[in-house]
């Protein structure tokens, strides 16, 4: 897989599509006159958004304006730029914006910075529209641009979330909701990737990569200094990570186990095979009411469901209770092997809606070793626990997509890969076991326990490890002590450019092998990933054979990992109702 730095081109966002192509002229004008309407529609819900965001935003916030913001805007965007990856084109995009005033504070720079990407989104919307009805008959550009449509969808809403987070002073949640903006919009960019057969395609991807995921990642690098630094611009900077020697200030102290799903719901609807209110768990959820604040609880009696389970954007706080793992199983085997199955689509369970709990489920998908990706349980949903439930896949089980996600007391089974994605997830207490790829078990095999996916500094996005058991099943024990040399397992390895992975605490058993960390291509990422370890125990432990890139979190930086300080479990994790 290749990897790209999201760094914007030159090209200002408003001139970017290139126009000495004399057959593409058609196709710009179909693409400016969608785009033209589409302004015209959102640019009243715009203003309204910008105006009522800078109405309120005294209110909130005691820290101080920015030194310059009394003169002009160019001041002002000179500095927040300093927090961008690309600070010139940063500056020339503001400055294109007209969105930044006069006297504007730091917010309105930040706010000012989130237009652009929202007014890059629509754009590459509209180009993404004109590509699907070009793919007319074609499957697979069909289903990739409509996997980048849906996934601009995401995008956009996440982005509106910040209008309102922003004023009110939460940051953290604003930064969480951006980063996974950002997942979802390069996403829609490698959805393309397979199917970049026309000049068209190229363009728009070129527009996705250069504009839109520039411009959230400058809102979002701004944004993290924003947290850091606060109102004074003047000490913003770009976005710093572990590997440069920084570590967040910790905002919050308790150090405890916050809870997990509560005990003692109430059961809105029941599924089992007969006698229950529906036979399929997707049934259920179907008939969970959309946008609800409430929780909808599904008991999920003891039983195999296989079948293949969506939850959609607006049904949020989806309960699934099980009668324990290995008792509720939900099993599918879609994989990527199959004709218009991405590994995102593969997925026997993905949820997107946010406050996603369960409890005593089994999540499987029975590919089998042979069929590469093949994700059991994917998530994007914000604010989710997940306790006592159980993984079971080989490559690619667990797809921890986007967002903040709390998983305890959890069996995650897998061999490549198989807990991955661009998530903040926390896991505690998990038991994790690495299962036998059985093709020529003699000549061994690599296998990485994680691969996770940063792909911009200012994300603030990692797997936390706390507790937890490293080790292999039973029968690749054996498989293993059988030649320990060849069956080589990894902590992890960077599938995107800033991977942060930790171990704190864990016991990790003899099959991890002393390295403890394996490349993902040749130097890719070896300087800016982060990979901590802190006092783990067990045989694999020991760190004195590690790779040279890999760390020890400092004792003083370990908090900065803890549920409150890493994914905000403070404030949405309690056992209580
Ligand atoms: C994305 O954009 C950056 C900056 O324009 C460029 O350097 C990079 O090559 C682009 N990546 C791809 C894969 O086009
Ligand atoms: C705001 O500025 C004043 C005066 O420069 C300073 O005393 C105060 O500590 C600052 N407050 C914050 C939150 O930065
Ligand atoms: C920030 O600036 C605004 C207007 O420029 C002013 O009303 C406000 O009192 C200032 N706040 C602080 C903390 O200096
Ligand atoms: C898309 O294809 C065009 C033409 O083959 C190529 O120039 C461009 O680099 C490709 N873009 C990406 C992002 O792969
Ligand atoms: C569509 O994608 C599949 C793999 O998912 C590939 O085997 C097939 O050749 C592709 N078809 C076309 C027309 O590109
Ligand atoms: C790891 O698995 C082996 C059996 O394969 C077992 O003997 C050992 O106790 C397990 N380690 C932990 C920490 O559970
Ligand atoms: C890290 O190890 C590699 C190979 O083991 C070596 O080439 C490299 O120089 C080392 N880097 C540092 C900073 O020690």
């Amino acid at each position: 897989m290749q990897h790209r730095k999201p760094i914007k081109s030159p090209s200002s966002p408003h001139s970017t599509q290139p126009t000495n192509n004399p057959k593409q002229i058609p196709t710009l004008k179909f693409i400016l006159i969608a785009m033209a309407t589409l302004f015209s529609l959102t640019i009243l819900s715009l203003l309204l958004f910008f105006t009522l965001s800078s109405a309120s935003r005294h209110h909130q916030n005691p820290r101080n304006n920015s030194s310059s913001s009394s003169s002009s805007p160019t001041i002002i965007i000179q500095e927040a730029c300093k927090a961008s990856r690309d600070p010139s084109t940063c500056k020339s995009s503001l400055t294109q914006s007209n969105h930044v005033p006069v006297g504007a504070t730091a917010q309105q720079v930040i706010q000012a910075a989130l237009w652009v990407s929202s007014n890059n989104l629509i754009k590459g919307r509209a180009m993404v529209q004109e590509v699907l009805k070009q793919f007319n008959g074609n499957k697979n550009g069909t289903t990739a641009a409509n996997n980048c449509i849906e996934l601009l969808r995401y995008s956009e809403y996440r982005i509106n979330l910040l209008a309102d987070a922003l004023p009110r002073g939460k940051i953290k949640d604003a930064r969480a909701w951006l980063s996974s903006a950002l997942v979802y919009q390069y996403d829609s960019w490698s959805a393309l990737k397979y199917v970049n057969t026309s000049s068209l395609v190229g363009q728009t991807m070129a527009f996705l990569n250069s504009s839109l995921i520039a411009s959230t990642s400058d809102a979002l690098g701004m944004l993290m200094s924003y947290d850091v630094y606060g109102d004074k611009t003047g000490s913003w900077g770009p976005a710093k990570t572990e590997r440069d020697g920084f570590w967040e200030p910790p905002s919050a102290s308790g150090s405890g186990s916050p809870g997990g799903v509560p005990s003692g719901l109430k059961v809105d609807v029941t599924v089992c095979k007969s006698n229950c209110d529906y036979k399929t768990v997707q049934e259920a959820v179907n008939a969970a009411p959309e946008n609800n604040g409430n929780r909808f609880v599904i008991k999920i009696n003891a039983g195999v469901y296989e079948e293949t389970v969506r939850i959609p954007l607006e049904k949020k706080n989806v309960v699934f209770l099980g009668d324990g793992m290995g008792k509720t199983v939900i099993t599918g085997s879609l994989n990527v092997g199959q004709p218009g199955v991405t590994t995102y689509n593969s997925a026997t369970v993905g949820v997107i809606g946010d406050g996603f709990m369960a409890s005593g489920v089994t999540f499987q998908n029975t590919a089998g070793p042979d069929a590469h990706q093949a994700v059991a349980f994917r998530s994007d949903s914000d604010l989710s626990i997940v306790e006592n439930c159980e993984f079971l896949g080989n490559q690619d089980t667990l797809y921890a997509h986007s967002l903040r996600q709390y998983y305890k007391s959890c069996h995650i089974q897998g061999n490549v890969d198989f807990i991955f994605g661009n998530s903040a997830a926390f896991f505690q207490d998990c038991l994790i076991l690495v299962a036998p790829r059985q093709q020529k078990p003699e000549k061994g095999e690599n296998n990485a326990v994680t691969a996770h996916g940063r792909i911009d500094p200012a994300q603030s996005t990692g797997f936390v490890f706390q507790n937890c058991v490293i080790n292999g099943t039973d029968a690749y024990m054996a498989l293993y002590y059988s030649k320990p040399k060849v069956h080589k397992n990894y902590l992890g390895r960077p599938w995107k450019q800033y991977s942060r992975t930790v171990f704190i605490r864990c016991t990790l058993e003899a099959l991890i092998t002393p390295p403890g960390w394996l490349p993902w291509d040749g130097e890719f990422a070896l300087k800016t990933l982060y990979y901590g370890e802190f006092e783990n125990n067990g045989a694999g432990s020991d760190t004195s054979g590690r790779v040279n890139w890999s760390s020890q979190i400092p004792a003083e930086h370990v908090q900065s990992y803890s549920v409150e300080n890493f994914i905000q479990g403070d404030q949405w994790i309690s056992s209580i109702l």
